[in-house]
């Protein structure tokens, strides 16, 4: 029996990090405990505002991928900087996405309709492929299926699906028969043509589950609501630790 990857993205550690200034909590941690405790990749978005994920991350979760025999699947815009970098790093996995700077987060699927951005994004896949060939390449796309013929004209190995519409309507109670309609027929498009499926953006414990019994994604990558849950799983903890070194220390006078 074959199961599905999880990618955690971790850039909201790095979000709590720099909101603070200081070096905890540290990114590195969060790479480690995640893939001791199994996580099959770690997905980190060097974005260009720098927001979350700093430059020095990037090498040092790349060791810790290493170390641990697990990939690191870097999220990245198609600016020539980002281009640069990852060229430098040989990430196993780049995920290439639209970035704006005024969004709080990746707001939809990369524009492969409109010609200058289909060239820009094919053009960016070729200079990956040509100078890091070992690297694979994933399309953070919409699952429409004129964007999916689309993403067969460039050369990448799998696309991820933009779950975030879809996580959205399910947290609200609407329908999502439409949204795992187009998913399916998305599958058929993609493995059609040999490419991996992936898929991402909004996913908690309970949206994730239909997708999970759907079957047909390969890999998901999830980070805020994991980071989100994380602290509720570790508040009482801590909580009880402070309360335990307080208590040995009684006031004086
Ligand atoms: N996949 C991609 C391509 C993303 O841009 C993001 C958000 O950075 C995610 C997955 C993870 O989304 P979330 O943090 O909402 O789980």
């Amino acid at each position: 029996m074959t199961f599905p990857r999880l990618g955690v993205n971790i850039d909201h550690v790095a979000t709590l990090r720099q909101q603070r200034g200081e070096f905890y909590p540290e990114v590195l941690r969060a790479a480690e405990v995640s893939l001791a405790t199994g996580a099959h990749q770690i997905t980190i978005h060097l974005r260009e505002d720098r927001r979350h994920i700093q430059d020095h991350d990037v090498p040092t979760t790349h060791d810790m991928c290493r170390k641990m025999n697990r990939p690191l699947n870097l999220e990245m815009g198609t600016s020539d900087e980002m281009i640069k970098i990852a060229i430098h790093e040989r990430p196993e996995w780049i995920c290439l996405v639209p970035e704006k700077r005024q969004e709080r987060t990746t707001e939809g699927g990369l524009n492969v309709i409109d010609p200058a951005n289909l060239k820009r994004v094919q053009e960016t896949c070729a200079k990956i492929k040509s100078a890091i060939p070992d690297t694979k390449i994933s399309l953070f796309v919409e699952a429409t299926p004129f964007v999916l013929e689309n993403c067969l004209k460039i050369k990448a190995d799998a696309v991820e699906i933009h779950t975030g519409d879809y996580a959205k309507d399910f947290l609200e109670g609407k329908d999502i028969s439409a949204h795992l309609a187009r998913y399916q027929q998305g599958h058929q498009i993609m493995k059609n043509a040999g490419r991996g499926y992936h898929a991402g953006h909004g996913l908690t414990f309970e949206s994730v589950t239909p997708l999970l019994k759907q079957g047909l994604f390969e890999e998901y990558n999830i980070g805020h609501w994991i980071i989100a849950e994380s602290v509720f799983i570790g508040l009482g903890h801590v909580i009880k630790e402070m309360l335990t070194l307080m208590q040995q220390h009684p006031l004086k006078g």
